[in-house]
């Protein structure tokens, strides 16, 4: 394991100010996204609508790293230069998403468990020769009466920690990400509760399985209301509880969080992550508040590029103004 390497990407991509660009979606989600703006996806069009957020002007001062797809990894942009090496020209690393998505958990009731440990280490062998120096697997827990059950966080912190060793091991950054879907009318005390227990499981199979926490970043969501709850708690409790709950469960020693978006709207994920770093100082919270968000960053281009070549300038400034709101939560001055 290059213990040096593995710490040093982790602390850059969270480095001050900045986050990561989640561009990973499978070929299923881009799909769905690109259908709500009635565009059909093509290895093109998904091409062209990548490569006009990798080459917005400016936004590498707020992203640190970009999660690209296997496609993307492999791809060139139009003018036949390697997507990969539009990033590193800019100063920004690129991630690989490893995971295969989810399958349901035998003999569970409505629990997920994610795919893909099976050759991953060929592959991440692979995705660092291909310019990789960070991987995403990604966990769906869900919140209900019934679930998660204690098999459930089981078997996917189990998953969520050998894919971390491996990645360690290939010299790449493992995102570990326990997603803890926002769905349901549950209030901001149960997912406190859903959190807590998932990260105790997540953080025991970790250190049996001898993951490095300072070469590792955590994706969570933050602790928040279901987003059909009737009252859902505003930007001070998130951030409150949020922090109460990793100091409960998250090692010092892990560098940084870079909380995922989960689908809320944007004006609330930029306000609870500035209110994050407004209190992490004075909570005494010794991690980096960042960000790897998907939805939140990629809303606001993809309505305004629609699939049109004309639209193309108006989408990036629709990302670069995003990307500098959100740089600001980042540093909790939005
Ligand atoms: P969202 O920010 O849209 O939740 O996506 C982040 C991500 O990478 C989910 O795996």
């Amino acid at each position: 394991m290059d213990k040096q390497r593995l710490v040093q990407t982790a602390q850059a991509l969270v480095a001050e100010g900045k986050g990561i660009l989640a561009a990973d979606e499978s070929g299923g989600t881009i799909k769905r996204r690109f259908d709500s703006i009635n565009v059909e996806s093509t290895e093109d069009s998904r091409r062209n609508y990548r490569e006009m957020l990798f080459r917005t002007a400016g936004v590498n001062e707020f992203i640190s790293g970009v999660i690209l797809f296997d496609e993307t990894i492999r791809q060139d942009g139009a003018d036949g230069t390697p997507m990969v090496k539009v990033l590193t020209d800019q100063g920004i690393i690129p991630g690989i998403k490893v995971d295969k998505g989810t399958v349901p958990l035998p003999e569970a009731q409505d629990e997920l468990v994610t795919e893909g440990l099976d050759g991953l280490r060929d592959r991440l062998k692979e995705y660092n020769e291909l310019g990789a120096g960070f991987t995403k697997w990604r966990a769906v827990i869900k919140i209900s009466d019934d679930t998660p059950t204690p098999y459930g966080l089981a078997t996917n912190a189990h998953a969520l920690a050998r894919f971390a060793a491996l990645s360690q091991e290939a010299g790449l950054v493992p995102i570990v990400e326990p997603e803890i879907l926002r769905d349901g009318d549950h209030d901001i005390d149960r997912c406190f509760e859903v959190t807590e227990e998932t990260l105790w499981e997540v953080f025991d199979q970790l250190a049996q399985q001898k993951v490095l926490l300072e070469g590792m970043l955590l994706k969570p969501s933050m602790v928040i209301s279901g987003g059909s709850a009737a009252k859902r708690a505003g930007p001070k409790e998130v951030a409150e509880r949020t922090i109460e709950c990793f100091k409960r469960t998250l090692p010092a020693s892990v560098p940084g969080v870079v909380f995922l978006s989960g689908g809320e709207p944007d004006d609330s994920v930029t306000a609870n992550l500035n209110a994050l770093n407004q209190q992490a100082a004075d909570a005494k919270a010794p991690w980096e508040f960042s960000f790897s968000f998907g939805r939140s960053l990629q809303g606001a281009p993809l309505a305004a590029w629609a699939g049109k070549a004309e639209n193309i300038e108006a989408a990036a400034l629709a990302f670069y103004t995003r990307a500098k709101l959100t740089g600001a939560a980042r540093k909790g001055a939005a």
